[in-house]
């Protein structure tokens, strides 16, 4: 019994690993389905959504590449993407980065904005960014889809560089990291370069509550 074991286990590891490798492989390979139809299914799932929302369900060029390589572009596909990011990114009039953080904090806490009953707007977007960091340990109740941001500045000497890049993560998440799960706050119009100001002040000052 003892050598009969010893000898199947290896059989079907092998075997398994055979069709796992194969499953991995159709997995991989082109979708079959024609994109057009599947860009019309997703819209007629959403038969309800306000006239102001609809526009948002035709994805832009950079979700479309993403979508068509399941998130993981090759080198060029990523680097174009990066490059059309870049440049949506807005500057501050004023080259300042660091806004008011006391706002930051509560554009980060809500997460109003862009669902069906938020047409028309009735109050300030929010960013919503708890719904997937760690921002202040104050807030016990956040996402983990992204990485903690406790201490953010603070462990980054609170560098002029810094935060500029942060400023730049929040305006456009793909400039950085193409296909981010990461919403493109300022290119996609959610939040304006001031509220984003706000929000790296919450990140990056030394008197928000991140860093203390
Ligand atoms: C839907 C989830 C989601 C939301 C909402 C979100 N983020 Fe992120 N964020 C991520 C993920 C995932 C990453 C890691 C991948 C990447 O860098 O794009 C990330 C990365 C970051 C980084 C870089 C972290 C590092 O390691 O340097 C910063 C800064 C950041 N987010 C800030 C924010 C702020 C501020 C908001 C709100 C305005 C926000 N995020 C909203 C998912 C999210």
């Amino acid at each position: 019994m003892r050598m009969f074991s010893t000898v199947i286990v290896p059989i079907v590891t092998v075997v398994l690993a055979g069709a796992t490798a194969a499953f991995a492989q159709q997995n991989l390979a082109k979708p079959s389905v024609d994109p057009a139809r599947v860009d019309a299914v997703v819209t007629d799932a959403f038969p309800t959504a306000p006239v102001d929302l609809r526009p948002r369900l035709v994805p832009d060029e950079t979700m479309s590449s993403c979508s068509a390589n399941r998130n993981s572009p090759p080198k060029s596909i990523a680097e174009a993407i990066q490059k059309r990011e870049r440049a949506a990114i807005h500057y501050p009039a004023d080259g300042k980065f660091l806004g008011d953080w006391k706002n930051g904090e509560k554009l980060a806490q809500s997460g109003y904005g862009l669902r069906f009953t938020d047409y028309p707007p009735r109050q300030e977007i929010g960013g919503n960014c708890y719904a997937c960091h760690q921002i202040t340990d104050q807030e016990v109740s956040y996402g983990t889809l992204g990485p903690s941001l406790l201490g953010y500045g603070k462990l980054r000497d609170f560098k002029q560089a810094v935060a500029k890049a942060v400023y730049e993560k929040i305006y456009d998440s793909h400039a950085a990291f193409p296909c981010s799960t990461m919403p493109r706050f300022g290119a996609s119009k959610i939040l304006t370069v001031d509220q984003i100001k706000d929000i790296v002040a919450l990140l990056m000052s030394p008197e928000s509550p991140v860093n203390k």
